[in-house]
Order: C-alpha cells, then structure tokens, then sequence
C-alpha cells in the first residue's frame, strides 16, 4: 500500500499521522515545504521518499510537481489532515486517478457558502446565509437577514476574520476591517451552546464518533484575553442533550458524500432544543482535540484513521472510557514566564487526573493567544464523570495564574 501524505511535518499532530500511516503497513511518499534535514524524526523513521515543494499553499503547483515526481506510478492513497490542504490532496487524486474523495466533494467541507447549500438541500438545518463579494452585497445580505448577524470568510479558519454584527453601525465598521477577504459569508446568528461532532469514517460510516462542548463559544473565547477557554468531550453521546446534533452529524456526512478519514463538524443547540449546523471539515480538529480523543477512549486515533484510510477499518472501544477536558491557559502579561501560581496546589490535589500538562513554564516565551488557540500552554485532564471532569477543568480555569514580562 503506497501512501502520498501531504506535509508531514507541520502543524505539530502530522508526523503523528505519518508514524500511523506506517504503522498499518503503509510506505508513505511525504510532500512538505522543509528540507529533508528538518523533517521530525518520527517522519524521518516512516517516510519512503520525500518531495520538497518551494510553495505548500499553491494548489495547482503541488498538485503538478507530486504528479511529475511520481512519474506515472499511481498510489493507492492521497491524504492530507490540515485543512489548507485537503483540495490539493483531492486535485491529485481527481488527476491521476486515486480512490478518495473527488475536489468536489471536498469542496463541500472547504466552501461554507456551498457546504451549507449541499447540507440544507438534504433538507437539513443551518443558519441563513449569503456569499458576498463586495461591501454592498453584504448589506443586501444583512437588511434580509436582520440583526445580529455573523460575517465571516468562505474558507477560514481559526475563526480569523469572524465577527458578530449587532447592527448597520457595527457592520460599516466590520466591512472596513475585511478588506482583505475577497469572499465572505454573511449569516443568521444563531444563540446557542456550540460543540463539535467529530468522527474517523469509512466509506461515510462513522467508526470512531465523539462530541466536544465549547466553554465558552469560541467567538467569544477568542475577544477575552483572560478567558482560560475549556473544550471538554463527553463519553455517552446516546445523552438527550447530545443525541440530536450526533444524528445531525451522521445526515451531514451522508448529505457531503463522505468517504474515508477524518471529520470535525461543529454545531449548535439553542435555548428551544433545535440543533443548527455550523461548520463542518474533512480533517481533524485542532487544538489537540485528537489528543482528547486518545485520551477518553484510550486509543490511538493516528493509528485508527491510517488503517480507515488504507484498510477500511477502525478498531474502536465498544464504550468510552472517560470525559475529559482541556483548559488553555494564557499568562498576564507577555514576554517570558517569570511564575505560575496555584499549579502546585492543583496537581497536588488533582494530579491523578491530570494525564497531560504543556503549560509553559518559567524561562519560555508566551504565544501570541489571538494566533494560537493553544495559547500559554494547557493541561488535560480526565474523570469518568462530566461533571466531576468540567469542575475539574473549571477550577484549573480559576486557580492556576500564569505571570509573564
Ligand atoms: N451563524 C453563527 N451564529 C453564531 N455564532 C457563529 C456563527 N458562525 C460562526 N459563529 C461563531 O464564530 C466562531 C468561528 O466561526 P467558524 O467556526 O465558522 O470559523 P472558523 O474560522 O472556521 O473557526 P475555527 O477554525 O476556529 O473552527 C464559531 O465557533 C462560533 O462561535
Ligand atoms: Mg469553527
């Protein structure tokens, strides 16, 4: 099985998709913008053959120099996990003619605009909206759709350029700081609890499903600096509150034309109990939710989406074992970490339960917590219970203080 892996070594999960490409039997063809000699050792140990390409974002570019490089040969598989890349992948496959999804199928889980056309066409739900080019078409958009609204890019990520809009005021001054987006989409606001529904699927059935609640929404987490944002994943997803965004998400798949890998939906649940659509990609989510994942099931997800993608199958625990939580922590104040307060006291009192801790610690730069939701650094923990699991994550949330300068 012969396996063309775009960029394996950045962001920072990759090599581990590389390591479980390899350790389901695959010989994996890695295509990256690093030199060979900077490529992670664990891509290093699971690579066969190596293509450094001088511009990774241009689509058209990459796609032809892996179809030069192979030279007629044609792979059983051509995957990428990051979502810039994930319609370069299906440009390859569509030109020489490997298995997967065709570009535009993948478009349905790359252009919010047309993901949400499909997915409402299967007559399902999702928020009101119109692609819009220009600053006049986006006021057409909003005197139809009313106040508040949310206008946002068709293809971002990391909620960039995402804003809510409360009125003609607000969306003047928004227009003006969007210069720069070519494409956006102008939608209902949907008031709600936000979570995710993500799941490794085979030929569009899911093997592996897991929901994940956003405390608070990320719109909001990303506008508070001292906001500690958690995301906390549930272990029975058959729960009343869950149930419906799960069947939601299954529809979504089917009505997408999902085949095999990964996928990361997010959806809301409003005050009355309807379930609303958001956004859905056909890769993993960030913010070391795989991880999470690894975590409350005690499984290897890397692991399970090489053998989806290659064998058509996912070994998954018959039950979840453990909710668990995230908490990102970002410091006071920028520079260098100089201390952190109320972290002894929380591992001494909790340390059974925390199974990972990134916080930085004293002598490490501090991120910039607008550029990466991993911010300062977290610690994951985990408990049979969600609520034991949420108070857990809320009172690291509260007691732990990360001083920087
Ligand atoms: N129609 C909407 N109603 C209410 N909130 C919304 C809506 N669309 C987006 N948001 C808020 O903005 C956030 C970012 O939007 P979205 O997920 O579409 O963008 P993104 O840039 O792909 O984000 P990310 O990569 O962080 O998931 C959402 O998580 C949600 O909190
Ligand atoms: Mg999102």
């Amino acid at each position: 099985m012969d396996v063309v892996f775009l960029n394996p070594s950045f962001p920072a999960e990759m090599p581990d998709f590389v390591r479980g490409l390899s350790e389901v039997g695959a010989r994996v063809w890695a295509v990256g913008d690093r030199p060979v000699a900077g490529l992670p050792p664990k891509v290093r140990a699971s690579v066969t053959g190596y293509l450094q390409v001088p511009r990774l974002l241009d689509e058209v570019d990459v796609a032809n120099r892996v179809i030069a490089w192979l030279g007629g040969r044609r792979p059983d598989r051509v995957e990428a996990t990051w979502e810039p890349l994930v319609l370069t992948a299906a440009r390859i496959r569509d030109a020489i003619g490997v298995p997967g999804m065709s570009r535009d199928t993948v478009l349905g889980f790359r252009d919010k605009q047309a993901m949400k056309e499909r997915i409402a066409a299967a007559g399902l739900r999702v928020p009101h909206s119109h692609r819009v080019r220009t600053a006049s078409e986006a006021r057409a958009a909003a005197d139809k759709l009313g106040y508040p609204l949310i206008l946002k890019p068709i293809a971002g990520a990391g909620s960039a350029d995402t804003f809510r809009v409360d009125d003609a005021a607000g969306l003047q001054d928004v227009l003006g700081r969007m210069g720069h987006v070519t494409e956006a989409s102008c939608e209902e606001f949907i008031d709600g609890e936000e979570f995710t529904y993500d799941t490794v699927s085979v030929d569009g059935t899911p093997g592996f499903e897991n929901v994940a609640q956003y405390l608070p929404r990320p719109l909001v987490a990303r506008t508070e600096r001292w906001i500690s944002p958690i995301i906390l994943t549930y272990r029975n997803l058959d729960h009343e509150r869950l149930a419906p965004g799960v069947a939601l998400g299954r529809k979504v798949l089917s009505a997408l034309g999902m085949e095999s890998g990964f996928t990361h939906m997010e959806w809301y649940k409003k005050s009355d109990g309807e379930v609303v659509f958001g956004e859905i990609g056909c890769r993993p989510g960030g913010a070391r939710l795989v991880d999470q994942m690894n975590v409350g099931s005690d499984m290897d997800l890397f692991v399970e989406w090489a053998r989806a993608v290659c064998h058509g199958r996912v070994h998954a625990p018959a039950e979840k074992r453990y909710c668990t939580a995230i908490v990102f922590k970002r410091a006071h104040g920028s520079g260098t970490v100089q201390r952190i307060e109320g972290l002894d006291r929380f591992l001494s009192r909790y340390g059974e339960h925390v199974i990972i801790d990134e916080l930085l610690r004293p002598g490490q730069p501090t991120r910039d917590w607008k550029q990466t939701l991993l911010s300062d650094g977290f610690l994951l923990v985990r408990h049979p219970d969600a609520e034991v699991t949420l108070k857990l994550a809320k009172e690291a949330a509260s007691t732990i203080d990360v001083y920087a300068g």
